[in-house]
């Protein structure tokens, strides 16, 4: 099957999924952005109001910052993904449940085997216990790397944290450099494309 038909597969049974309630009270599901292959995945937690209202992942206040934050290291949603643990929104933007999350992962499993990035970005403490390490620690351990089955893993504060707390922005500031220099180590045609 072409790559095309796979994305195409993959997000009719996302759209059809109901392993878990939140299908069930959603507007729309947030699949993921960016193109179908590419060496860089960001990956927040679920879908807010405005996100599950239009489609998109982060396409609220804190997608703004994210946007922000990406174009300070030459990226957009034209060359790298943005995705989600939980592809519907949990209500009243509560962290989605353990369930929810084990119910949906399976989706972004296959959409790191379709996009087969070379690093992913974790964004905030849910994704990084989802994807990095179960008792993940944001404060402590965000900006650290850890290598796994040939896929480099970082966690950045999440966009939502980073506009509550403006004091935590100089970290991620450096976190974001860290990407940029990972980037440049293990995927430099990334900004040579560019
Ligand atoms: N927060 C997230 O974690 N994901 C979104 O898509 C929007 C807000």
């Amino acid at each position: 099957m072409s790559a095309q038909r796979d994305w195409e597969e993959l997000r009719s049974r996302c759209e059809a999924c109901r392993a878990c309630a939140l299908g069930e009270g959603r507007h729309k599901l947030v699949f993921g952005v960016g193109p179908q292959r590419t060496p860089v995945l960001f990956v927040g937690e679920g879908p807010g109001q405005q996100e599950d209202l239009q489609g998109e992942p982060f396409v609220g206040a804190a997608g703004k910052l994210l946007d922000e934050m990406l174009s300070i290291i030459d990226l957009g949603r034209h060359n790298c993904y943005i995705a989600n643990i939980v592809k519907c929104r949990p209500p009243g933007n509560r962290d989605p449940k353990p369930e929810e999350q084990t119910a949906c992962i399976g989706y972004l499993y296959e959409q790191i085997r379709l996009l087969e990035p070379k690093i992913i970005v974790c964004l905030g403490r849910i994704s990084a216990a989802a994807l990095i390490e179960s008792n993940y620690r944001i404060t402590r351990q965000h900006g650290q790397w850890v290598e796994k089955g040939g896929v480099w893993y970082t966690a950045i504060y999440h966009p939502s944290a980073l506009l509550r707390d403006l004091s935590k922005r100089p970290e991620t500031f450096l976190d974001l450099l860290s990407v940029r220099q990972k980037i440049r180590q293990v995927c430099p045609e990334l900004y040579q494309n560019a």
